[in-house]
This record gives structure tokens, C-alpha cells and sequence, in this order.
């Protein structure tokens, strides 16, 4: 204690001075709090925009996914009415992983598995609906599972779904991890204490003229600059990284406004599980005789024939066609792009924020612009060069004793997070997740297929490119035709055979 009470004495010029000991200890402490206050404010305000703007993508985000599922499930009950009231849980649980996957990621679903069994799981169900005139054992089923990519039953469905779904939930989740990392690095970069020359420096600055009877005498600009400089010496090394971030946070907001649009993936996704319904029943036929070929000829089922006509039970009006809302196929003006707009602004206005914070610091009341200023020692102007920013630049700083071989280590560590974050937001850019790289290094063939160059968005890509909407396709009834031996009947009537079946199979259970 003494020793710092020495030092306190040395800090203001020797001669007058009508501060005691004590006033220049409480000078000294106020000094630490105001050089902090405006870092500090400034690092609030920064710290609050990025959180709230991570609280309005995770909301939204979470919002396109449950608006996702309803309207599949509006649609689907519209369209398939019990038959898919019976196989909603496949679909609740399809959108229960994709929820799980968003939250947690490929840690916790691995999504390339998830749709695969969601598809066979689908073709199953399918494939009995299609061919009730057979039974099917557990193993026969299975040996159909086996053969699902041969028999490719819906169509380019999965193997599209599945690319627009991993990349689009990489860059979403990516993103908004680098929006909650923002104010965790600001946060804990400010709390990282001012040293004690610093304090001294900033107490000499603030208070001395106070002490020596010049009571409103403000610091000359470049004096404040060069003690503000010496203070923030570490805070303004982590602004290259900074930065780094920075752009590789917009240039990942790029994609999700263009080719991995997820509001555009997510949006549709009835219309397009949909299809691949529509697929698989207009390639019922050829689906089930490959099936029959690989896996043997089924055993007849014996229940088929006694069941009711399906003329009785009045179904077709459940295949009344859906018209689907127009739904926008780029992010332009769609609310994903109104928050994009808004958070590059933020992103952008972000920059350079610890290289440029004693420039934000030492303006408007906080100092006397001319040459009546304080300068260190008098009324006058202030006479050394202004030195530059960060650790390195602190050798010549002649305000603040900077020990140039001891970078602050919490700074340090930030600037280590920066960069690894920076690798994420890269790499999602393409299209690949890299925090778990290894796991995935032997997995789908597209999941890097590197994205950063135009023909990412021409692969025919139906929809994410094309300024029409999908059409979806409506079953067609033809009323009149009799379904009678499944293999005889044409794909259309063949599914309402399917419906009538399935209807009359559950009306047992219902009573
Ligand atoms: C401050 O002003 C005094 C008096 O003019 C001068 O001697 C001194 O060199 C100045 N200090 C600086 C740092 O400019």
C-alpha cells in the first residue's frame, strides 16, 4: 500500500497542488473506473445488438421449422387424409430430429442417417400400401430396405432433399453460433482490468489539472489518444481476427440469403416429400416387380379379397388438390431476408471496433479541441507524435509504460476462438461442417462438393433457382375404373385402390 501511494504522488507535476495524499488516492481509483466507463459501454451496446439479433435468427429459425411441419401436416391430411393420419409419427418424428439437429447438431443426429432411414421407413409403408394383395414378412421388408437405392422408388427426392438440408442447416447453425460467440468475446475481453500504469496514465490525464488549480481543463486529443492507445494496446491485437471474423460471418449471411437458403429449403418441404409420394406411386409397378425380382415373388394375402368394396366407403373426397401458397424460391423479401439485411448492417458496422475504440473514446466532452488543452505537464499544446494501436506499437507510446513481451492471455485466447471460428464460417460457406470433420471425412459424396463458385446454384435445382414455383402434382381420380388385381391397374387408379384398401382396413379398428 505504501508503495502505491509513492507512486500516486509522482503522478500529478511536483509543485502547487491542492490535492491531499487521500484526494490523489481517490483520484486514482476513480481513474480505473473511467477509463473502463466508455469501453465499457461500448462493449454493452455491442454485446446486447448481437444478442438480440441471435434471439431473433434462433426464433426464426425455430419458427420455419414448426410453421414447416404444420402446414406438411395440414397438407398431407388434406391430401391423404387417414392413411397419412395413421403414418403421422414418421413425419413428427422427421421434423423431431431435424429440431434435435438444429439445436445440437451432427453431434446429436447424424443427418445423412436420419433421412436415409426416414426414406426407407417411408418406402416401407409405402410398398405394403401399394401391394396389400401380398404379405410380407419382417425379413422380406427388410430385404426391400436393402435394395431402396436401386430401386430409387421416389425419385431425385432424397438425394436433392438431402443436399439442401445439410447446407443450408450448416450454414444456419453456423451462423448463429458465430452470433452468440460475439458478445461472449466482447464480454470477456472487457473484463479484462486496466494496468496500473494505465490507471496512472489516465489519472495524470483526468485529474491533474484538477490538482493544479485548472479545474475544467480537458486533455489535449492526441494526448488522450496516446494514453487510450497505451490502455487498449491488447484489445486492439485482436482486431485482425476481429475482422477475419467479421467477413467470413457475411459471406456465410450471403449464402443463406442465396443458394442455402433455408427458408427456401424448409418452406416447401411438404410440396417436395410430397412428390416423392407422387414419385413412388407412379413408380409403384416397376418399384414392386424390382422388388419381387430381388427379393422373391410374396406370398398372397388371404384377407385382400374379403374385405368391402372399396366403392362403398366414399373416400375420393379426401383427394381433394392442395393449392399451395405462392412460395418464394430466393430469400428476397421474404423475412430471412429482412433480418439478413439488418444483421450484415450490424456485422458490418462492427468492424474495426477495438482498433478504432480510442478514436469512439476520446471525442466530444471528453476532451479540449485546439491547442488549450491539458497536455500531460500544462495549458498547452501537445507536443508528441500520436503513436499507433496494438501491443507491438506500445514500445515508443510517451504516456504509458506498456511491457510489449506480456500480451494480455484472456486476449490471446479470444483471439484463438476468433479463428477457429472463422474456419467453421468458412467451411459452412461450402457447404461442410468441420467441427466434426473426421467423423463425416467418409460420408456422402456432396457433403463438400465445394460450393464457392456459380455452378453451386445451377444443378438443376428446382428449388432454389427456378422463379416459378414447384407445381405440385395432384393425384388424378378416374372414378369409373374398377381396381381389381393390383399389377393389371394403371399407377393412379392403382392409388385408389391403395386408399380404399387402407380405409377398409382401418375401419375395423375404428369401431
Ligand atoms: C506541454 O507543454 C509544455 C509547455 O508548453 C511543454 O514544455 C511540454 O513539452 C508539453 N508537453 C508535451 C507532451 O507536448
Amino acid at each position: 500500500m505504501h508503495n502505491l501511494i509513492i507512486k500516486i504522488l509522482i503522478v500529478c507535476p511536483q509543485g502547487f497542488s491542492c490535492c491531499t495524499l487521500e484526494m490523489e488516492e481517490k483520484l486514482s481509483q476513480q481513474s480505473r473506473t473511467d477509463v473502463k466507463a466508455p469501453v465499457h459501454q461500448l462493449s454493452s451496446n455491442l454485446q446486447n445488438t448481437f444478442t438480440q439479433r441471435h434471439r431473433h435468427f434462433d426464433q426464426f429459425f425455430r419458427e420455419l421449422l414448426s410453421n414447416a411441419e404444420k402446414s406438411l401436416n395440414d397438407m398431407f391430411v388434406r391430401t391423404y387424409g387417414l392413411m397419412y393420419v395413421k403414418n403421422a409419427e414418421l413425419f413428427e418424428h422427421f421434423f423431431s430430429e431435424l429440431r434435435h439437429y438444429y439445436s445440437h447438431g451432427s453431434s446429436a443426429v447424424n443427418l445423412d442417417d436420419m433421412l436415409a432411414d426416414f426414406w426407407t421407413e417411408l418406402l416401407e409403408r409405402m410398398f405394403r400400401l401399394v401391394n396389400v394383395q401380398y404379405e410380407f414378412s419382417d425379413s422380406y421388408m427388410e430385404c426391400v430396405s436393402r435394395h431402396t437405392e436401386q430401386l430409387k422408388p421416389f425419385g431425385d427426392v432424397p438425394r436433392k432433399l438431402r443436399l439442401q438440408l445439410t447446407r443450408s442447416f450448416i450454414a444456419v447453425r453456423t451462423f448463429t453460433h458465430g452470433l452468440v460467440l460475439m458478445p461472449e468475446v466482447v464480454g470477456k475481453v472487457s473484463t479484462v482490468s486496466a494496468s496500473q500504469s494505465c490507471v496512472r496514465a489516465a489519472m495524470k490525464m483526468l485529474y491533474c489539472p484538477y490538482c493544479t488549480g485548472q479545474v475544467a481543463l480537458k486533455p489535449c486529443k492526441n494526448y488522450c489518444l496516446n494514453v487510450m492507445r497505451g490502455c487498449l494496446a491488447n484489445q486492439a491485437d485482436l482486431d485482425t481476427e476481429w475482422n477475419n471474423f467479421l467477413d467470413a460471418m457475411l459471406g456465410l449471411a450471403e449464402r443463406l440469403e442465396g443458394p442455402f437458403n433455408f427458408e427456401s429449403v424448409m418452406d416447401p418441404i411438404d410440396v417436395k416429400i410430397s412428390d416423392a409420394i407422387m414419385n413412388m406411386q407412379e413408380n409403384s409397378i416397376q418399384v414392386s416387380q424390382k422388388a419381387f425380382q430381388g427379393c422373391g415373388q410374396p406370398k398372397p394375402n388371404m384377407a385382400f379379397r374379403t374385405r368391402r368394396s372399396p366403392k362403398d366407403s366414399g373416400f375420393p373426397g379426401r383427394f381433394r388438390p392442395y393449392s399451395p401458397d405462392a412460395r418464394p424460391t430466393t430469400a428476397a423479401g421474404t423475412s430471412l431476408d429482412r433480418l439478413l439485411t439488418d444483421v450484415k448492417k450490424k456485422l458490418k458496422h462492427a468492424k474495426k471496433f477495438w482498433s478504432t475504440l480510442p478514436d469512439t473514446v476520446c471525442v466530444g466532452e471528453r476532451i479540449a479541441i485546439g491547442d488549450e488543452c491539458w497536455n500531460g505537464t500544462a495549458k498547452s499544446r501537445y507536443e508528441s507524435v500520436v503513436i499507433g494501436n496494438g501491443l507491438a506499437n506500445q514500445v515508443s507510446n510517451p504516456d504509458v509504460e506498456v511491457d510489449i513481451t506480456k500480451p494480455d492471455m484472456v486476449i490471446r485466447r479470444q483471439i484463438a476462438v476468433l479463428k477457429e471460428m472463422t474456419s467453421r464460417l468458412k467451411a459452412a460457406y461450402t457447404g461442410t461442417d468441420i467441427s466434426f470433420v473426421n467423423e463425416d471425412a467418409g460420408s456422402g459424396e456432396e457433403s463438400g462438393s465445394g460450393c464457392d463458385s456459380p455452378p453451386c446454384d445451377s444443378d438443376g435445382d428446382i428449388y432454389f433457382s427456378t422463379p416459378a414455383p414447384a407445381k405440385p402434382r395432384i393425384i388424378k381420380i378416374q372414378p369409373d375404373k374398377q381396381p381389381s388385381s393390383g399389377t393389371r391397374l394403371a399407377p393412379f387408379s392403382l392409388a385408389l385402390a391403395v386408399m380404399a384398401l387402407l380405409l377398409a382396413l382401418l375401419t375395423p379398428h375404428t369401431r
